[in-house]
């Protein structure tokens, strides 16, 4: 490994080592399989369905897909409720067939990542039942945080901590103790002092990795360990998993001690070939972030300032600077992501008035605040600067047909825990995960033979794959055509200098020699020299429109 250059003025950063292992500057899939392709007309997708679609996610040229928990499951929150780690949901298949695409997947050389939930588990796991049944103190209590309630009679909870669902973080059991659950009620914090705990999840690591898989997304990485005496928190807004915060000392988030655990896994990995795992923690502070990502740690971590930015080049360009200069600074490449499975659809998002404070409008669904084309142009132009970007894209299931969240989705059909634990002030997350249209018409737009397990709206007869498969200019062409310029020109290239185009746009160049720029205002802005490669959406003669991006290559 060389050394890391230092930033200068204009140029931000360059190869650091020779040859790029995979996962450096990948293009990331995220399948969320309940809602992909249903291959038994249940209404639910399954890994049948989505080995099926295994040649879609090869047109799509991207490098691997990093599947949400398949795992047996009360699916109590989506299957991020976890009975049994190294078992399939008979629901989505069986281990035989995780095999299956496990193998299929990689002979279409799409590598396959697994979640790996290790902050909770469900309440229907072994451990959690014997926990149980058994006594206050015994070995089985210690593998969660069991602990006596205060108050005369330990009816008060043990302390001040709330879950990220809403509602205090303690359940109490007919004994009288009470159990830690940041998340729903149904999903127990296990204990990492705990021997059996950190043995136990180096095992399923193995038996993912022995599987074939190539490696792990790890759900809530900055919550693994708590505060051993379990002191009130002060700075309390969990309100949303969103703004967990962090910081030195917080009781429950971003704890120091949790980097042990993680560089136990990383000697894990290490003893195979190629293996790579991205935290997902939502972490405010980059220098905090960056310590996710040193050398004997995680090979990523999810960088959201990006998702939280506001349309605007300066903000956009502090953010890229902050998130390359804090993986750099450890050897490591920032990730780029703009949905997933817990987050509006950047579509919409994009397309709110300004200073509409997204989760109350989930709730009132007010239309006239929402331009859906307008949303719909501004997502197709940051694709191409996610994509410009040198690090990680991580693209989730849907966005690259430009769909939209579901906002209106009847109150009879959510299924977010969210929903019920805020009593009912906020909406959830379900209308991400609506199921993906791949016909014009039929039962569920060709989701499966049947129903969907949440409604499609009409419109999406429009957006389905069959509408746009091979349509000049649609979103689908736009995302294909952008990973595969991507990775002709881009794959190993992690060099990145601004250029100045004044004030209403941001553009880069990279060292291979391709030119990215993105209009955020409302002029035109004239195009850079060279031969035009692709654009987001039409230009003006030599201009760039509002809401608009294009790459360029030298001449
Ligand atoms: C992560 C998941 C989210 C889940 C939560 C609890 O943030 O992405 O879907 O609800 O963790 O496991």
């Amino acid at each position: 490994m060389g050394e890391v250059l230092p930033r200068g003025p204009q140029s931000y950063f360059r190869p650091v080592i020779d040859s790029f292992p995979w996962w450096r500057n990948a293009v990331v899939y995220q399948v969320y399989v309940r809602s992909f392709a249903d291959g038994n007309a249940d209404g639910v997708g399954d890994i049948a369905g989505l080995i099926s679609r295994l040649p879609y996610i090869a047109s799509l040229g991207v490098d691997a897909i990093w599947i949400n928990p398949w795992y047996v499951s009360p699916l109590l929150d989506g299957g991020y409720d976890v009975a049994d780690y190294r078992d399939i949901h008979p629901m989505y298949g069986s281990l035989e067939e995780a095999k299956r695409l496990i193998d299929e997947a990689g002979a279409a050389s799409i590598r396959v990542l697994v979640d790996l939930v290790p902050n909770h588990t469900s309440w229907d796991h072994a451990w959690f039942k014997a926990a149980l049944d058994a006594d206050p103190g015994s070995l089985e209590r210690s593998r969660y945080h069991f602990l006596p309630g205060k108050g005369k009679h330990g009816q008060l909870p043990p302390n001040n901590w709330k879950s990220v669902f809403g509602g205090p973080a303690w359940t109490r059991v007919p004994d009288g103790e009470w159990y830690l659950h940041m998340f729903d009620v149904s999903q127990p914090d296990l204990n990492w002092d705990n021997p059996d705990v950190r043995e136990e999840f180096i095992d399923i690591l193995r038996f993912w990795l022995d599987l074939g898989v190539s490696g792990f997304r790890v759900d809530v990485a900055h919550a693994l360990v708590k505060e051993a005496d379990y002191p009130d928190a002060t700075e309390d807004d969990t309100d949303s998993v969103l703004s967990t915060p962090t910081g030195e000392g917080h009781p429950l988030w971003d704890r120091p001690e949790l980097h042990d655990v993680v560089r136990e896994w990383r000697a894990v990995l290490d003893d195979y070939q190629e293996k790579m795992m991205v935290a997902e923690a939502w972490i405010p502070k980059w220098e905090r972030l960056a310590k996710y990502v040193r050398p004997d740690e995680y090979h990523q971590a999810f960088d959201f300032h990006l998702l939280k930015a506001s349309w605007n080049p300066e903000a956009v360009r502090a953010t890229i600077e902050g998130s390359v200069a804090a993986a750099t600074s450890v050897g490591s490449i920032p990730t780029w992501v703009l949905s997933n499975h817990d987050v509006i659809r950047h579509v919409t998002r994009y397309g709110l008035a300004p200073h509409v404070e997204e989760r109350a409008w989930l709730l009132s669904g007010d239309e006239d605040r929402l331009d859906l084309d307008l949303g719909l142009r501004r997502a197709r132009a940051a694709t191409l600067l996610l994509l410009g970007l040198p690090g990680s894209v991580y693209l989730y299931q849907g966005e690259e047909l430009g769909l939209h969240e579901v906002h209106d989705l009847p109150e009879g059909v959510i299924d977010d825990p969210v929903w019920e634990r805020s009593g009912h002030a906020e909406k959830g997350r379900d209308g991400c995960r609506v199921p993906i249209p791949w016909k014009r018409e039929g039962p569920s737009f060709g989701f499966g033979d049947n129903g969907s397990w949440l409604p499609q709206p009409e419109i999406w007869s429009e957006l389905s794959v069959e509408s746009q498969d091979g349509v000049e200019g649609s979103t689908l062409e736009l995302y294909r055509a952008a990973i595969r310029i991507r990775a002709e020109r881009l794959r190993d290239d992690e060099s990145l200098e601004w250029i100045d185009v004044g004030p209403g746009a941001l553009a880069f160049r990279r060292g291979s020699g391709v030119t990215c720029l993105i209009n955020y205002g409302d002029q035109l802005v004239p195009r850079p020299e060279g031969v035009l490669l692709l654009a987001s959406g039409p230009l003006q003669g030599d201009s760039v429109p509002a809401n608009t991006a294009m790459w360029m290559a030298d001449a």
